[in-house]
C-alpha cells in the first residue's frame, strides 16, 4: 500500500486537493488520507467547500486557526510532524502557496519523506507577497512539481530544477470547476440577490496588500461607490476585508452604496454560478484570474503583478495597479471587450488524473 498524506488548510486548498483525491480513489494499491490544518476554520471559509465538492471529512484536523505568519506556520509545523511519524505516509501532497503548504512540505521534506506539489513553478518574483516566499521554497523542497502551465515549466528550469521532476500537467482548479459548473448553472442565486445574468460586476478582496492599507482599501471602496453607479455589484466580503472595513470606518460608505451587495462569503457552487454571469469580474485572488480565462468573463485583477501571466497574454484577464487613477477606464475597456472564448493547454478538467497516473507509476 502506498500511504498518500494530502494536506489542506484554507480555502483555495480545497478546491485543488479534492480532484486529485478523486483520481486517486479508483487506483489499486492507494491509501489516502487528508490532513486539515484549520488555518481556515469558519463553516464559509471551509466546510461548505467540502460539500460542494464531494471531498470526503478530513482523517485529521491540526485546528491551527490564524495568527502572525510565525504563528500559523509553527503550529502547522509542531503539530504536522506529529501525524507524519504517527501516519508514516510515502508521499506527502501540498498544493498551492498558503501557509498551511509551506508548513507541511519543510516537515516532510526533513523527515525524508517525497514532497509532491500541485500547483508548482508559479512566480509573481514579488517577494512582498508572503504566497511568493511560500511557492520558491515548497519547489525547492519538493520532489514532483506539477505544473498548471508552459510558464511554470520555465519559471523552474530557470531556477536550476531538475527536467525529471517537472510534469506539465494542466490545471486542477479548473477540474474543480469542470466538477461544479453544471451544479452551478442550475443554481437560480440572481433573484435572491436581485440582479440580472451579465448586468453585474463581481467584486473580491482580500489581499494584505490591498485591504490593510487604509489609503489602498479606501482607494477601493471609492471606485466601488463610483462603478456601482452603473452597474449592480456582487461584493461578498472575506473575514480579513470585513474586519478592516470595519476598522477605517468603510462600511457605511459601501452600505451606503443602494447596487451594492455586501454579503457573507459564498460555497464554491455560488462563487461559480456568480463568475460565469457576471459582466465583469474584480478581484485580487489567484483562483478567479484562472475561472474567468477558462468561462471566457473579463476580469481586472487589482494587483501590480500576477504568477499567472498566462491568464493575461491567452486569457481575459488585465492587471490594475492598486492606488491607479485608470482603475475606471481599465473596467470600461475590459466591458467593452467582452467576452470571449479561450482554450490554455490542458485546462481541460484532466489535471487530477495526469497527476495520479504520474503518482502511480
Ligand atoms: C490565506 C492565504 C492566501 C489565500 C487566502 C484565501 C496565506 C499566507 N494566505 O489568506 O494566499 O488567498 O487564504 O482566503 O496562507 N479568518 C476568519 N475565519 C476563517 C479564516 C480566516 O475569521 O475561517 C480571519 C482570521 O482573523 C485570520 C484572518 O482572517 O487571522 C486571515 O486569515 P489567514 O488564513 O491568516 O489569511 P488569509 O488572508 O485568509
Amino acid at each position: 500500500m502506498l500511504k498518500v498524506l494530502h494536506v489542506a488548510g484554507a480555502r483555495p486548498n480545497f478546491m485543488k486537493v479534492a480532484p486529485v483525491m478523486r483520481a486517486l480513489k479508483g487506483k489499486p494499491g492507494i491509501r489516502q488520507y487528508l490532513v486539515h490544518t484549520g488555518q481556515h476554520y469558519d463553516a464559509a471559509m471551509s466546510d461548505v467547500f467540502f460539500a460542494d465538492l464531494n471531498l470526503p471529512a478530513p482523517d485529521i484536523n491540526l485546528g491551527v486557526g490564524g495568527g502572525t505568519h510565525a504563528q500559523q506556520t509553527a503550529r502547522v509545523m509542531l503539530e504536522f510532524e506529529r501525524v507524519c511519524e504517527e501516519l508514516r505516509p510515502d508521499i506527502v501532497v501540498v498544493v498551492g502557496d498558503v501557509n498551511s503548504s509551506l508548513s507541511a512540505a519543510l516537515v516532510a521534506a526533513k523527515l525524508g519523506i517525497p514532497v509532491a506539489h500541485v500547483e508548482a513553478g508559479l512566480r509573481s518574483f514579488d517577494m512582498s507577497m508572503p504566497e511568493e516566499i511560500n511557492r520558491v521554497l515548497i519547489d525547492r523542497v519538493a520532489e514532483y512539481l506539477f505544473t498548471p502551465s508552459w510558464d511554470a515549466n520555465a519559471n523552474l528550469m530557470r531556477e536550476g530544477v531538475p527536467n525529471e521532476r517537472i510534469h506539465l500537467v494542466g490545471n486542477v482548479m479548473i477540474d474543480s470547476l469542470v466538477y461544479v459548473l453544471p451544479r452551478a448553472r442550475r443554481l437560480n442565486i440572481f433573484s435572491k440577490l436581485g440582479v440580472s445574468p451579465g448586468q453585474y460586476g463581481f467584486v473580491t478582496f482580500h489581499r494584505p496588500a490591498n485591504v490593510d492599507c487604509r489609503n489602498v482599501i479606501s482607494w477601493i471602496v471609492d471606485n466601488m461607490c463610483r462603478l456601482q453607479e452603473s452597474m449592480d455589484i456582487v461584493f461578498p466580503v472575506h473575514p480579513r476585508t470585513r474586519r478592516r472595513l470595519k476598522e477605517f470606518g468603510l462600511d457605511l460608505k459601501l452600505l451606503k452604496c443602494s447596487r451594492i451587495r455586501l454579503i457573507e462569503p459564498l460555497s464554491y457552487v455560488e462563487t461559480l454560478a456568480l463568475v460565469d454571469s457576471a459582466g465583469i469580474v474584480i478581484t485580487d485572488s489567484g483562483g478567479l484570474q484562472e475561472e474567468t480565462t477558462f468561462l471566457g468573463v473579463p476580469c481586472v485583477t487589482v494587483r501590480p503583478n500576477t504568477e499567472r501571466p498566462v491568464t493575461i497574454t491567452e486569457g481575459t484577464n488585465v492587471l490594475c495597479s492598486p492606488l491607479s487613477a485608470s482603475f475606471m477606464e481599465i473596467v470600461r475597456a475590459q466591458l467593452d471587450e467582452g467576452r470571449k472564448h479561450v482554450a490554455i493547454k490542458y485546462w481541460d478538467g484532466r489535471a487530477a488524473e495526469r497527476i495520479a497516473n504520474c503518482l502511480v507509476s
